[in-house]
């Protein structure tokens, strides 16, 4: 039995040595260490037969083999786990190098940083002011008192009476001529928050705010402006139109149409038919306002606008729908 026992270490340890993998390295544990069948337990199983004054000496041989085997197992499990880690972990210097994706700017982002940049080419600065306002800057500064109906088309989020989420980014208007005399001209641009959310609208988005005032300034420059600025940032040089409409903080005020950038004017289902698109507010500056912010409305004239990122995005590259903006797809981030 002894000579069994040995013949068997040898047989094991050459065994090990050839092995080469996981799964050779399983069989060779089932074939010589098995608890069932295996023929070191075989061997075990025949010390009952052996004459007892033999029997301490063997079984003390069979248990040191026993241990002596897993021991080297053991041994044998870590060396194959770590070659085989050392290729897929990275050690392999001739294996081509992870991909990391480029992330980019939000479409958002990219349209409102063009809008500026084309602004800052007309000789305009870039200011930002903060999303949470006072009642008075977002509102009475603009003409807008309290119980003005025009406060009704703004869906405030307040976040106590007089402190509320800027609905628009008119009251950096405010704050910029109060620090500072004419002449001036400055972009704001910005999230705005209203609480409406459908096919056109979200609770968040973006304007680009204008405001330029000066000696002498008529609508005349207000319209120069914002041409050179349309056939920019829709690289096509679409007609403009000039619709009078009513905000408190201009007078006269206007919305701005361009030429429905689908159809060029001819009538499709994006302009309902009427070959326009409105793309910005504007208008000259009320006096009341400049009266506010310590300026002589005798001396001093000007022009503001403001437009939504969105909505112009959206015509510049055929969105149809402004909640894509904010789902974070990624098949539809990574067009831009
Ligand atoms: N603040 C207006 C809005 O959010 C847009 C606007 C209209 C801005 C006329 C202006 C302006 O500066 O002159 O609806």
């Amino acid at each position: 039995m002894e000579q069994e026992l040995l013949k068997l270490k040898q047989n094991a340890e050459e065994a090990l040595a050839q092995v080469a993998g996981a799964d050779q390295l399983e069989a060779f544990r089932v074939k010589f260490l098995g608890r069932k069948g295996g023929l070191l337990t075989g061997i075990l199983r025949q010390l009952g037969q052996v004459a007892p004054e033999d029997r301490p000496r063997l079984g003390q041989l069979a248990n040191d083999i026993k241990l002596g085997l897993e021991n080297s197992f053991e041994e044998r499990k870590t060396q194959l786990n770590t070659a085989a880690g050392a290729v897929a972990g990275g050690t392999d210097y001739s294996l081509p190098g992870r991909y990391l994706p480029f992330g980019k700017l939000h479409p958002v982002t990219q349209v409102m940083e063009e809008i500026c940049s084309i602004f800052e080419g007309l000789g305009f600065a870039v200011a930002e002011g903060p999303d949470v306002e006072t009642d008075y800057y977002n509102f009475e500064a603009l003409n807008i008192p309290k119980h003005h109906p025009a406060r009704d088309m703004h869906d405030t989020f307040y976040v106590t009476d007089s402190i509320l989420l800027r609905t628009h980014t008119s009251p950096m208007q405010a704050r910029i001529m109060e620090r500072q005399d004419p002449p001036l001209r400055y972009v704001v641009p910005g999230k705005v928050y209203r609480c409406d959310s459908d096919m056109t609208h979200t609770p968040m988005f973006h304007q680009v705010e204008g405001l330029l005032v000066d000696r002498q300034v008529s609508f005349a420059d207000l319209k120069g402006v914002l041409t050179s600025f349309t056939h920019k940032i829709f690289e096509r040089e679409l007609p403009l139109r000039f619709r009078p409409s009513y905000f408190p903080f201009t007078e006269p005020s206007a919305e701005v149409d361009v030429a429905c950038v689908i159809c060029g004017g001819s009538g499709c289902r994006v302009c309902k038919r009427t070959g326009w698109l409105e793309i910005l507010g504007s208008g000259l500056i009320d006096p009341e306002v400049l009266k506010m912010v310590g300026y002589d409305p005798d001396t001093y004239s000007g022009f503001a606008f403001g437009l939504g990122v969105e909505r112009i995005a959206m015509l510049k590259y055929g969105i149809d729908d402004i909640r894509l903006y904010y789902e974070n797809d990624l098949r539809f981030l990574s067009q831009f």
